[in-house]
């Protein structure tokens, strides 16, 4: 009988063998929590498709942030929710609306000891709930939607955001963004570009998170589950124009992307785990079907080894916490 000389096990014995030799590890720091901040609550709202995620007041928000800080999470990604809506977004442009307020806010709450950053993107903030306005056909219009990304994104850097995360999916976005904050003077404002963002059944519970007024999808601009090649080109047009990061999402069923924009990107990449992959996660361990707290772990952990430096995840305060703990 022959038994084997090598032996991987050797490297699993105990868990501090398992602990130095571990290729990956997670790092508040490379967490960045999404937050959702809506006009005119007085208390915190419970989204019921993200059991422990809540819309926030500008008071329970700022709380949020500094909690972070504390925990030493990366960043903060913010989405406002406005009052009223109409067919241009008009809100996104207000100086004092929902999410340029936000924006304030934290940044007053935090200083620069967080990175700060907002959702560029016209879906909150239209009654149609599309990205971009919509042409007499009702398809959303790609270069007229431009010119009011490159507004709202100077009306978020004015406002003191670090990094903008154009998230619409419109051709040349990352371009026009750039050349606007320029033109204002933004020139140390960066941009995360949201550069392969697939339309995927899992942001439902996202659409209930920013009331969603989408009927429909966003097939036409977002990117088609099929394709993997394409994504590579996606984020080769975002470098060219400027991108500082680039993003792809969702995460966990996109990993194969992922890995593929790691290995050509010179450029830190993001990866957005998504709200249903949150919301499945909580419901299976809601039943007592998986463990919550390891399969949390897990997902995030696989998303950084598939190739992510930094993860966007509803998790990042509670994962930094346990971190801290241990
Ligand atoms: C669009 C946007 C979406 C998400 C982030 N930015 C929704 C969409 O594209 O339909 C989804 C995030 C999530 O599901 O957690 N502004």
């Amino acid at each position: 009988m022959s038994f084997p000389h090598h032996r991987p096990r050797r490297l699993r014995t105990t868990p501090a063998m398992r602990r130095l030799t571990a290729e990956h590890r997670l790092a508040p720091a490379d967490l960045i929590l999404p937050a959702f901040i809506r006009e005119g609550l007085s208390e915190p709202n419970p989204i019921a498709s993200m059991p422990g995620v809540v819309q926030h007041t500008t008071d329970t928000l700022k709380r949020a942030a500094a909690e972070a800080v504390e925990l030493g999470v990366g960043g903060i990604m913010l989405f406002g929710i406005p009052e009223t809506r109409d067919a241009e977004g008009t809100a996104s442009l207000d100086p004092d609306g929902v999410l340029n307020k936000a924006i304030r806010d934290v940044r007053a709450e935090v200083g620069d000891s967080l990175v700060v950053m907002s959702d560029v993107c016209l879906d909150e903030f239209t009654d149609h709930g599309h990205c971009g306005v919509l042409d007499s056909d009702g398809y959303v219009d790609n270069d007229a939607t431009l010119e009011i990304y490159a507004k709202m994104a100077v009306a978020q850097a004015d406002a003191g955001a670090h990094v903008l995360g154009p998230s619409g999916m419109m051709d040349g976005q990352i371009g026009v963004i750039r050349q606007s904050l320029e033109d204002a003077g933004h020139v140390n404002t960066a941009v995360v570009a949201y550069a392969a963002k697939y339309a995927s059944a899992f942001y439902g519970p996202f659409r209930e998170a920013v009331d969603s007024q989408l009927k429909g999808d966003r097939r036409t601009y977002q990117m088609d589950a099929a394709n993997r090649r394409e994504a590579i080109q996606e984020v080769e047009l975002d470098l060219a124009e400027g991108a500082d990061m680039v993003m792809v999402k969702p995460a966990m069923s996109y990993l194969d992307i992922l890995a593929d924009v790691a290995a050509m990107s010179p450029v830190p990449v993001a990866a957005y785990q998504i709200s249903g992959e949150y919301a499945m996660i909580e419901a299976a361990a809601a039943n007592g079907w998986i463990d919550r707290r390891a399969a949390i772990t897990e997902s995030v952990l696989g998303i950084r080894r598939a190739g992510a430096n930094v993860v966007l995840t509803y998790w990042a305060s509670e994962i930094a916490g346990w971190l801290k703990e241990s």
